[in-house]
């Protein structure tokens, strides 16, 4: 792994967004995939912003993204399409017909098994951005006993329930989600991991640093050949 540390969000914003608006110029007709939460909007609003000033066109890439809830309309403002809409592709000349989501209302056994064929279609995912849970989840991959393969519905755990709940203010939270499966995210070419704030340390740490075990499901990229973990000072904080 690479491990890169910055002062501060902003800085990670900069430097992992550049590598985006250049890696889309160099390979304009990429596939990349994306993450919701916290961690990567910095990156996203470098890469619109890139776009504004007329610095990269997403017109050819194809988008896949990590999770989706189970339970929520798509286009409810607190689906995970939503904020991707909002943070990046409506700020950008991205073709709607070549963003992937997992439907969280389908069946979870044909929604997986048509996730997994459309990104073998597309040639696999080239880059895939994750940030980590305070528990060392990625994607929605909680802590647990293996680690999974393709998409999958998972029932979330409280400690991600308590994290996310505060965006949720006109329904309950959803209580399940679909999520691509470590396995999915492990065939990527290449990963990119995001993670700002003491909060992410421990988690961050016992990536890095502990044993590679499903009760730390971000363990497992210790065996993947070409991840670059973004790191603030705090998130680094232990290592
Ligand atoms: P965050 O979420 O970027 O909002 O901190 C990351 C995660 O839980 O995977």
């Amino acid at each position: 792994m690479e491990i890169k540390i910055f002062n501060n969000e902003k800085e990670i914003g900069e430097a992992a967004g550049s590598f985006y608006v250049d890696y889309i110029n160099a390979n304009p007709a990429c596939v990349l995939g994306f993450a919701t939460g916290a961690s990567p909007v910095p990156t996203y609003e470098y890469i619109a912003e890139s776009y504004k000033q007329g610095k990269v066109s997403l017109k050819n890439i194809s988008t896949f993204n990590l999770d989706e809830y189970c339970d929520l309309p798509k286009d409810h403002k607190n689906s995970y399409f939503t904020f991707m809409c909002e943070n990046l592709f409506s700020k950008t000349d991205i073709n709607m017909d070549n963003v992937d989501f997992l439907d969280g209302n389908a069946d979870p056994d044909e929604e997986s098994a048509r996730y997994a064929e459309a990104i073998k279609a597309k040639g696999g995912i080239d880059i895939q951005l994750l940030g980590i849970g305070r528990n060392g989840h990625i994607a929605f991959n909680e802590p647990g006993e293996e680690f999974t393969d393709e998409a999958w519905k998972v029932t979330l755990t409280q400690s991600t329930i308590d994290a996310n709940s505060i965006y949720f203010d006109d329904v309950p939270m959803p209580h399940y989600a679909l999520t691509m499966g470590i396995g999915s995210i492990m065939r990527s070419k290449k990963i990119i991991m995001i993670a700002t704030g003491s909060s992410k340390a421990q988690a961050v740490r016992d990536m890095i640093k502990g044993p590679v075990t499903p009760m730390c499901p971000a363990s497992i990229l210790q065996q993947h050949p070409d991840v670059t973990v973004y790191l603030d000072t705090a998130a680094a904080a232990l290592l």
